[in-house]
């Protein structure tokens, strides 16, 4: 096993992956969407090393301006991508649904896994699920859903870049459930949080996503989940904590 100077394990050299994960519509958690192009790359990789591309599209629904970015399974005319989607974010994780797009040739033995493996959905949420999305009122929940989220955001951008100036700089991007506020050098962002967590407030910090030593110094911000009354009192909360 080869260890990195920050005692991360490399991948091994030697290996050729069959299997690559990935989200090209929305990386987390800084935000990029994958390139036409380097999509083209991995389905050209995957077909000469007949490996596989498994494209997670778990939050691709938040894209709040722009048009839709396309699945990469939707153009991969040689079969290599097995496209998973979920409901998790779009209702909820307890419903513990999602579904698989897969090449033909796979079909049956992923059942055969999922089989082997004992993994169940529950049956009782499917039937009303899909009679939500065929009255059309699945479109109409995302619609709604997607307008209130992009307020949300919104409002935390516009917070952030207000009143937050002197210590950092938001990295806004429209699509997904994050955003990222980079710190200034004068501040780290393991320590924040650490004195945020004493008056109540979870702070995700950016240093810990990362593998590698790539100085990132900042805040993973969900801004879904909360009503901007409820940001703002935790807003005003961290205000004073990083003035002291
Ligand atoms: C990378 C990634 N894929 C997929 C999901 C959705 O997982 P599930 O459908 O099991 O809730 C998540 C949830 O946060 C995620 O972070």
């Amino acid at each position: 096993m080869d260890i990195d100077k920050n005692g991360a394990v490399l991948p091994e050299k030697k290996t050729k992956p069959r299997v690559v994960v990935l989200t090209p519509s929305h990386q987390y958690p800084l935000g990029g969407a994958m390139s036409p192009q380097r999509r083209l790359d991995y389905i050209h990789w995957a077909n000469t090393n007949h490996a596989w591309i498994i494209e997670d599209d778990y939050d691709s629904e938040f894209r709040y301006s722009g048009r839709p970015i396309p699945a990469m399974a939707g153009f991969d005319k040689l079969n290599r991508t097995i496209y998973v989607g979920s409901f998790s974010k779009i209702f909820s994780n307890t419903l513990r649904l999602g579904y698989i797009i897969a090449p033909n040739s796979l079909v049956a033995l992923i059942r055969r896994t999922m089989n082997d493996y004992g993994l169940k959905a529950g049956l009782m949420p499917q039937q009303p699920l899909s009679e939500f999305i065929d009255s059309g009122e699945f479109y109409r929940h995302l619609r709604r859903v997607r307008k209130i989220y992009n307020e949300r955001r919104k409002f935390l951008v516009n917070e952030l870049s207000k009143k937050f100036s002197h210590f950092g700089h938001v990295q806004d991007h429209p699509a997904g459930m994050q955003l990222i506020f980079h710190l200034n050098n004068t501040l780290k962002d393991t320590e924040v949080a650490l004195r945020a967590k004493e008056v109540g407030i979870a702070l995700e910090p950016l240093s810990e996503s990362t593998m590698r030593n790539l100085d990132y110094n900042g805040f993973i911000l969900g801004f879904c989940g909360y009503t901007e009354g409820e940001m703002d009192i935790v807003l005003k909360r961290l205000l004073t904590l990083l003035s002291r």
